[in-house]
Parts: C-alpha cells; structure tokens; sequence
C-alpha cells in the first residue's frame, strides 16, 4: 500500500475530478495531502466527509510523500516534479512538460501499461484531445496498422481549467445581456463563436494542442510512422471534447468489424444508430469514464479509410481518470 499521497493543484479543475475518483474508487492509501498556490493554501477541502487544509507546495513537502498525483500548469510542473523525484516520490504528471522527455514514460493503462515500470520518477499521463483518439486507434491499429488518421476536435472550455469554464458561462450570460466581458482563458469570445486555435502558434502553421497529439501518439504507440494531422478547435461546449476521425489503415477493415472491435475494447461505448438519433454527445458523456464512438461509416474518399465520431470528458479519461488509473498500476 502506497503510505502517503499528495493532490498537486487539488483546487483545479482537474484537481477537483482527481479528489472525486479518490473517494468513487477504493484507492488504497495511508495519508492524504491538498497542495496548491499561495492563492488556495489555508482554505479548506472536504474529503471522505473530514475538512483538510490546502498545503502550499514547497519541495520540503515531499519529504514524507509515496505517490504525487499533478495537475498543474507546465511552468509550476516543471519545477515541482524535480523537488518530488529528488525525495523518492513518484510524480504522475497531467501537465504537457515532460510528456516528450525521453526518460518520461507517456501512459495511457488500456495501451501501454508496461511503460509506467520504467519511469525514473516522473510518469506522464497525456493531453485530454489525445487520450481518446489513441484509445479510438489501438483496436484498429491492432487489427489493421494505422497509417494515417486526419482528425478535427471541438474541445470544451472546462480544458481550459476553472477559468475556461467561468468564462463560458459568464462571457455567455454578458452577451446575452450585452454586456462587455474580458475573457481570461480565451484570446476571443468563446460565447456563441468557434475559436482554431488551441495553445501557441508552433511549426508550419499547426498550434501546439495540434503537434501534442501527433507527437504524443507516436509517442504512446512507440510507432513514428503513425501520421497524424489534426485541427483543433475551441466550441462553447462546457466539458467533453468530441473529434471527428478519418482513419486508413494498411489492412481494410470493414463498419461491421470496426464496431465490434470497438465494442470488444475495455473503455469504450458503441452509440451508433443514426436512424434513431443516437450518438455520442458531450450532454450524455458528461460525468463518465468512457470513450464513446458513433457515427462509424466507410471513409467515401479512401479504399481503406473509416470515419466516425469520439466523444469523451476530458476531465475525466482526459485527465483525472487516466491519471488515478496510472496511480492504480503503481499501487498494484
Ligand atoms: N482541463 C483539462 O481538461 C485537462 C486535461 C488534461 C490535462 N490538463 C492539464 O492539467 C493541468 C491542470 O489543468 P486544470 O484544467 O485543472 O487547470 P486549473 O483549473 O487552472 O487548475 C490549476 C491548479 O494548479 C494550481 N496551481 C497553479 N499555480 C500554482 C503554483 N504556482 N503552485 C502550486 N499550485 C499551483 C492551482 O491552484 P490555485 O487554486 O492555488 O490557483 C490549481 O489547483 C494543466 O497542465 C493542464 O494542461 C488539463
């Protein structure tokens, strides 16, 4: 059993999802600890019906720490993962920071479990939009080698974190009003607009959201000949990122062999069944730890090619839930 653990950014909006899947799951631990900034230390989190105090992060906390779970911005992850791995606590890290570090195993539990047991005290758990197009990939990719996927997201603002979620709902309500609102997570009006963009502006016109996901696959996959083009698009969507997929792959796999691959994967739900309107939507995905998929049809403009619809919340198998999963194979 892991002794003691640490909620880095337990005030977050992954933070907040981590604490909920502690007390949902039969986590086994000793001591529990809520780190945060100067903002939050000295507030209080209720947990397992006892009130804890929010810790501020320092690297003498770790001295007494098993297992750090991080949701942090990547500057802060940056810093702190060092003070922890320096004291033998193992970090699993959300931050993008040091997802791409050579000695940093990049875990998705249902792809490459195996990768968490050679970590050098830093495991990284990936971006929200990869987490589940990877989980789309790997039963196809198994079936069939993926080639080439072409993937366009419509991520929600609870990605941005709590900021991005006030900004929705209030940017919303001052247009309705219309009312003038400086937003804080976004660089344009996210209410009643589509913002394609996500994170800086980075290589050949792509953003950085954009080349997480190719790098990140390649990465998770350990397969460099994976192609990867996306498009990432902000849409006033509270929680849940829902991508559209094209995949070719180098063996075909036929609509009736891609849904029952996808039904036989653990983590994954099949809505799929456009003459009754049913389909993986970010208002049914909200709150659950599965990947869904609908909308499977053959791909018109390619012989090998299949399209279809992923809808996931990004809080939780985007994040938290991926992350607490990672803890999970560290305390078995
Ligand atoms: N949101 C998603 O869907 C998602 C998905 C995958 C990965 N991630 C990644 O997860 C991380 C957290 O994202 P989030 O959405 O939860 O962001 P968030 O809502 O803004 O939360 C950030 C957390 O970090 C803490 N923090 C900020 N600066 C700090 C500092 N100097 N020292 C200690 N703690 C500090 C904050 O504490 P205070 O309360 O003190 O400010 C808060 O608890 C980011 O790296 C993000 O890229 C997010």
């Amino acid at each position: 059993m892991i002794e003691s653990i640490a909620i880095v950014g337990a005030t977050g909006a992954v933070g907040r999802i981590i604490r909920q899947l502690l007390e949902e799951r039969d986590f086994p631990y000793g001591k529990i600890t809520f780190l945060a900034s100067k903002r939050s230390a000295g507030t209080t989190i209720t947990f397992k019906g006892e009130e804890h105090e929010v810790k501020l992060l320092c690297p003498e906390v770790f001295d007494d720490i098993d297992l750090a779970i991080g949701s942090t911005p990547d500057d802060v992850a940056a810093e702190f993962c060092p003070w922890a791995a320096e004291r033998d606590c193992v970090v699993v890290d959300e931050s993008g920071y040091w997802r791409m570090d050579p000695k940093v195993p990049l875990v998705v539990p249902e792809i490459n479990p195996e990768a968490a047991a050679q970590h050098q005290g830093i495991i990284s758990s990936p971006n929200c939009s990869t987490t589940q197009m990877v989980l789309a990939m790997k039963p196809l990719h198994d079936a069939g080698k993926i080639r080439r996927v072409i993937v366009s997201t419509y991520q929600a603002t609870s990605g941005a974190g709590v900021q991005g979620q006030a900004d929705l709902l209030d940017g919303s309500r001052a247009f309705l009003d219309d009312h003038k609102y400086d937003y804080q997570a976004f660089s344009h009006r996210i209410a009643f607009n589509l913002i394609p963009q996500i994170g800086s502006h980075k290589e050949d016109g792509y953003t950085s959201e954009e080349m997480k996901m190719v790098y990140e696959t390649q990465k998770i996959f350990g397969d460099d000949s994976i192609k990867v083009c996306p498009t990432c698009v902000r849409v006033p969507v509270e929680n849940c990122h829902s991508e559209s997929m094209l995949v070719e792959t180098e063996k075909k796999i036929t609509v009736e062999q891609a849904r029952e691959l996808f039904a036989a994967t653990p983590g994954i739900e099949v809505v799929d069944d456009l003459g009754n309107g049913l389909y993986p939507m970010p208002s049914i995905c909200t709150g659950d730890d599965r990947t869904f998929i609908g909308r499977i049809r053959e791909d018109l403009s390619c012989d090998n090619g299949l399209a279809f619809w992923c809808v996931s919340d990004n809080l939780r198998k985007g994040a938290a839930t991926n992350a607490v999963q990672i803890a999970e194979l560290l305390a078995t």
